[in-house]
């Protein structure tokens, strides 16, 4: 039976609905047998089953650009799981997309040392140019603008992320001219990167436990910020100023 809303006239008030979710639809006949098989790939590289459930969110993010009700029923039936159990992995690491995400997710960084370095700035000026608030994806869905959390790359602060490639030291201008560029169609490379960007399906089929079969695409090394601590950490120490007596020192007064 399917409750009615108390009508508004009746409390005074506005009516409190209830927002259910849909009953997740199966995947087609087709994608459900290449992705039970990719799953049992997946699956087999762990001593428990439910060890692989990270890898097949990506998979199924992979498949539809976020992480729906029938992906989260496929990855519980896969694991021997419950849809409850899948569904508060899946909502609790941010980088499962709870909605359809666009070809290219840009993430800029507004945690701490980002947002005093500009990222805030970044952060309105896209959204401002691309006309769509944080969470929500451009008309022609190229891009996804969403805030980010510190990705421990603030030596190079401020950093947007486009679809987990870092682009670094960026300002309100050279992100604008990035997300044009990614919405032409034009080919996107990484600051860190030797391989031009790959939509955000293939980079979740990439982080699914699949080769990135890309050119150069591991290839790339820290930069000089990033090892400037190491460096300090492995230099011979300079010897310490001699420490003067404090009886010297009083007797001197
Ligand atoms: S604060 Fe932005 S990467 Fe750390």
């Amino acid at each position: 039976m399917t409750a009615e809303p108390i009508p508004a006239t009746a409390t005074g008030r506005d009516p409190i609905l209830l927002q259910l979710s849909q009953r997740p639809v199966p995947y087609p006949p087709q994608v459900q047998e290449n992705l039970r098989a990719e799953a049992r790939e997946i699956i087999d590289r762990y001593p428990q089953s439910r060890s692989a459930l990270l890898p097949l969110l990506h998979l199924v993010q992979s498949v539809e650009g976020y992480v729906s009700g029938t992906g989260i029923a496929f990855c519980a039936e896969q694991l021997g799981l419950t849809d409850a159990e899948v569904t508060a992995v899946a909502t609790f690491y941010s980088m499962y997309r709870r909605t359809p995400t666009g070809d290219y997710h840009v993430g800029v960084c507004t945690n701490t040392l980002c947002a005093v370095m500009g990222g805030d700035e970044i952060l309105a000026a896209l959204a401002r140019h691309l006309e769509i608030a944080p969470g929500e994806t451009t008309a022609d869905a190229t891009i996804t603008l969403e805030h980010l959390e510190c990705n421990a790359a603030c030596d190079y602060a401020p950093v947007v992320m486009v679809n987990w490639e870092f682009f670094d030291n960026q300002t309100p201008e050279s992100a604008r001219a990035l997300a044009d560029a990614l919405r032409s169609g034009r080919e996107v490379t990484g600051t860190r990167s030797g391989a031009p960007l790959c939509s955000f399906r293939d980079t979740a089929r990439i982080l699914a436990g699949f080769p990135d079969r890309r050119p150069d695409a591991n290839e790339g090394a820290p930069g000089d910020p990033t090892l400037a601590g190491l460096r300090v950490a492995t230099e011979p120490s300079t010897p310490a100023a001699p420490q003067r007596d404090s009886d010297d020192e009083q007797g001197e007064r």
